[in-house]
């Protein structure tokens, strides 16, 4: 698969990686051995780049990340994790010293002494405008607990404040068919200063399989049940911050537009895959069937220049007036 470069770490990630935070918790119960399955899957398919943060199962992500490299040292693969989620979401909890206790966790869990890249994991806002959470940042590569950092953002403001600080070498943010905004305001920004953008929910937590109906009905332990008005984290993280139902009907008119031989989801990914400035896109695979199928996006011809304005103008009548005022 094509690898692609986070400019200012001089690391490289394949175009399609892997988010794991369902091998984590939140999505339903996955067991251990699925779990790793998913990761074979990916990674036989190409797949270089794992996403993964500290709380994602309090740590069970990120441990089993470690176990499945452990047993295949032939791969190389960069692993992203995430910090500060763990803790009170308050602006004085980003210091140095807690960084360093965090990382220190990190490093244990995936059993490596240097991480490849930490995120700050959607943090409250003031925190980006903090000369001194970016100098403790920076202490953290030069004691070389880190080779490099990023950001995890919600708004395309927090990713424009983050890009302007001058060794971010990444930002995560949303970014699908259903989520267009970041494309206007956050992408011509990293492209130019050299930072990578890492995709996030590329698949809108799975609505834009084309698979649910409005009776659809997610497990107790799944966020798609227990976030949909943002109760237990920020509301844009399920279903893109969509309404289900505006989403399941809007879901079935971009499925009729995938071209043949393209899934829904896979017309999702390779979207993203062809915005000018996307690094990596991390969907969140369940099975390795699912894994699999994703990193095929990767491998699909070009979008023609009629199916992306069909997705853009169905994304203008039905999407674009619910999230654009709030990320
Ligand atoms: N704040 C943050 O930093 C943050 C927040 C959210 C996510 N993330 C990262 O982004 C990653 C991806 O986002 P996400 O997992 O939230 O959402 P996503 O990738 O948009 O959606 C994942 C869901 O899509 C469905 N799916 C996946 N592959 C499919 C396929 N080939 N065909 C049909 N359905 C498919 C599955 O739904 P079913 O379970 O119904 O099959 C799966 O649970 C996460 O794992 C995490 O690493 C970060």
């Amino acid at each position: 698969m094509d690898e692609r470069t986070f400019h200012r770490s001089d690391q490289h990630a394949s175009v399609i990686g892997l988010g794991t935070w369902q091998l984590g918790a939140d999505w339903g119960d996955v067991d251990d051995k699925e779990a790793l399955a998913v990761l074979e899957a990916a990674a036989e398919s190409g797949v270089t780049f794992f996403d993964t943060a500290d709380v994602y199962g309090d740590g069970r992500s990120e441990e089993t990340i470690a176990t499945f490299l452990r047993g295949r040292p032939d791969l190389h693969v960069m692993v992203a994790t995430k910090m500060g989620r763990r803790v009170e979401q308050i602006p004085q909890n980003y210091v140095l010293d807690n960084f360093r206790e965090w990382n220190d966790r990190s490093r244990r869990n995936l059993g490596v002494d240097v991480l490849d890249l930490v995120q700050l994991h959607c943090p409250p806002t003031p925190v980006y405008s903090s000369d001194e959470v970016f100098d403790a940042l920076d202490t953290l590569v030069e004691e070389e607990r880190v080779k490099a950092y990023g950001v995890s953002v919600e708004t395309c403001e927090e990713a424009l404040t983050a890009i302007a600080r001058p060794n971010v070498a990444s930002v995560q943010i949303i970014l699908n068919p259903f989520r267009m905004k970041p494309l206007r305001e956050v992408l011509p920004a990293a492209r130019e200063a050299g930072v990578g953008i890492i995709a996030r929910v590329p698949l809108a937590s799975g609505l834009l399989s084309g698979k649910y109906t409005k009776d659809t009905v997610f497990a107790a332990n799944d966020h798609r049940n227990f976030n949909r008005h943002g109760e237990a984290f920020d509301q844009g993280e399920t279903f893109s911050g969509v309404d289900f139902a505006t989403g399941v009907e809007a879901a079935a008119e971009f499925a009729a537009l995938a071209p043949e031989g393209c899934t829904p989801a896979q017309l999702a990914l390779r979207w993203i895959v062809q915005q000018p400035g996307v690094t990596t896109v991390i969907p969140g695979a369940r099975s390795p069937e699912q894994a699999r199928a994703n990193t095929d996006a990767a491998r699909l011809p070009e979008l023609t220049e009629g199916t992306l304005s069909a997705v853009r103008d169905l994304y203008d009548r039905r999407i674009k007036e619910q999230v654009e005022g709030r990320w």
